[in-house]
């Protein structure tokens, strides 16, 4: 077990903030949450998120990153170190494990995806083309096993170089200048769509609630969504805890990073409708829809090109930063719990999990009629996170930080400024979240 003078540290308040960002904001953000959206109906689903990032979100941020700078120990030791030797709450560790292995092996997938359209930008594929041509140029990947494999071996092999050189100083450097142009480029997206036609239904369709569209299954989404987006449940920000110095303030970084989160996700869905609704295209069409609707407006704005470039490659680089939080928390399990080193656990890791991932690949084209529990490879591990294993380990770990480690941990977290918001924050982990999670679990299963 490791102890908290090996460990390395993030080397600054701001490191630490853009790693928590860069972890926050990926796919999920720009892919994930307009397609869901779309797919669930729009207004009633955003809210749903919304309440859930409030009520469930911020506390369990707020744990897992206590957690982890209290032990200073990879997912498993941190539930030991905080708690006692051989407590059974190791177990939410090794779910958090068992999560973060699904989540990256078709999270990388999509990462492919994106990987293709940067490829397909550079050789201008999108301006002067027809919307219809556009629109079948995800089809044509997905006809090709071969090429998608190579994709996916390409994003999962950025992942293991970045993280095969630990914290990586380098990273930092590039997260600080392209996180924000990710976020201006995306500013200026939105001035675009508020010129189409479509954009006034946009906000409609996002922004006004129709509950009667909202499905049991749907609320579990948004819920699951909540920690997809976030990077919870599973233990990224127990990790990326465990390498802040203790002491040091974590309540305002969380509502920094969850308050940017919302934002770049509620700004994309507003420009990938936006295009929906201008060009008549069918809101609820699932995965497709990012890789569909916005090379068609790239193709209408001056400067298309570069834009498409710049906007494929930062979402890119969004997905790797999200991706090697993932990894991270598989190698420094294994290297710090069972005594490897680095290198060669990150090319078992990631090359296992590469080699899990090829089935969602392979769900497009070769294996599109396989179906377990109804499912393809590809959704089966999207829902079996998100749906599930996501929300469950959130909740349990609300549990741990409320009953195992109380008011003493809350006290510290608000650092003595509060007595009122200690205590709110204690309840929320003990009752409100868990129980929030539980019940919307429980009607989703009773539904299915
Ligand atoms: N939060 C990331 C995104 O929105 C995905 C992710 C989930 C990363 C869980 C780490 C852990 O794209």
């Amino acid at each position: 077990m490791a102890t908290a003078s090996v460990r390395a540290h993030w080397s600054n308040r701001l490191a630490f903030i853009l790693a928590a960002a860069g972890s926050a904001v990926g796919l999920g953000n720009i892919w994930k949450f307009p397609y869901i959206t779309g797919v669930n109906g729009g207004g009633a689903f955003v809210a749903v998120y919304l309440v859930c990032i409030l009520v469930v979100g911020l506390p369990i941020f707020v744990s897992e990153l206590y957690v982890g700078q209290r032990a200073q120990a990879n997912v498993v030791d941190a539930f030991v170190l905080t708690h006692r030797p051989g407590t059974p709450w190791r177990v939410v560790g090794w779910l958090g494990l068992l999560s973060a292995v699904v989540i990256l092996s078709f999270y990388s997938v999509v990462g492919g995806w994106v990987l293709d359209f940067v490829m397909r930008s550079v050789t201008n594929q999108f301006v002067g083309h027809s919307d219809e041509e556009i629109k079948g140029m995800l089809g044509t990947l997905f006809a090709s096993p071969g090429r998608q494999l190579l994709w996916h071996a390409l994003f999962m092999g950025g992942a293991m170089a970045i993280v095969q050189q630990g914290l990586a100083a380098g990273l930092e450097r590039w997260s600080r200048i392209l996180m924000p142009t990710l976020f201006v480029l995306l500013l200026l997206l939105l001035v675009r769509a508020a010129f189409l036609p479509g954009f006034g239904r946009a906000l409609e369709f996002l922004f006004t609630p129709h509950t009667e569209q909202l499905t049991a299954a749907g609320i579990l989404e948004a819920v699951g969504h909540s920690f997809f987006t976030l990077s919870l449940g599973m233990g990224a920000m127990i990790t990326y805890g465990s390498y802040l110095r203790t002491g040091q303030e974590l309540t305002r970084t969380v509502f920094s990073v969850a308050a940017l989160d919302t934002l770049i996700a509620l700004v994309a869905g507003t420009i990938i409708f936006s295009v929906v609704f201008s060009f008549g295209l069918e809101a609820g069409s699932g995965p497709t829809l990012m890789f569909q609707t916005l090379p068609m407006l790239f193709a209408k704005v001056p400067g298309g090109y570069f834009v498409s470039v710049a906007f494929f490659l930062l979402v890119a680089f969004a997905a790797l930063t999200s991706a090697i939080s993932l990894l991270e928390v598989v190698v420094t399990y294994w290297a710090e719990h069972h005594g490897k080193s680095r290198g060669p656990t990150v090319l078992v890791a990631g090359g296992s999990i590469y080699l899990l991932g090829i089935l969602s690949a392979l769900s497009t084209n070769l294996l599109e009629g396989v179906k377990v529990l109804g499912l393809t490879f590809f959704d089966l591990a999207d829902k079996l996170t998100s749906s599930l294993l996501l929300p469950l380990g959130g909740m349990l770990i609300a549990l741990f930080f409320g009953w195992v480690l109380g008011p003493r941990a809350a006290d510290e977290v608000i650092g003595g400024r509060s007595r009122a918001a200690a205590l709110l924050l204690v309840w929320t982990a003990r009752v409100l979240a868990p129980l929030a999670v539980l019940v919307i679990l429980i009607n989703a299963l009773r539904n299915w």
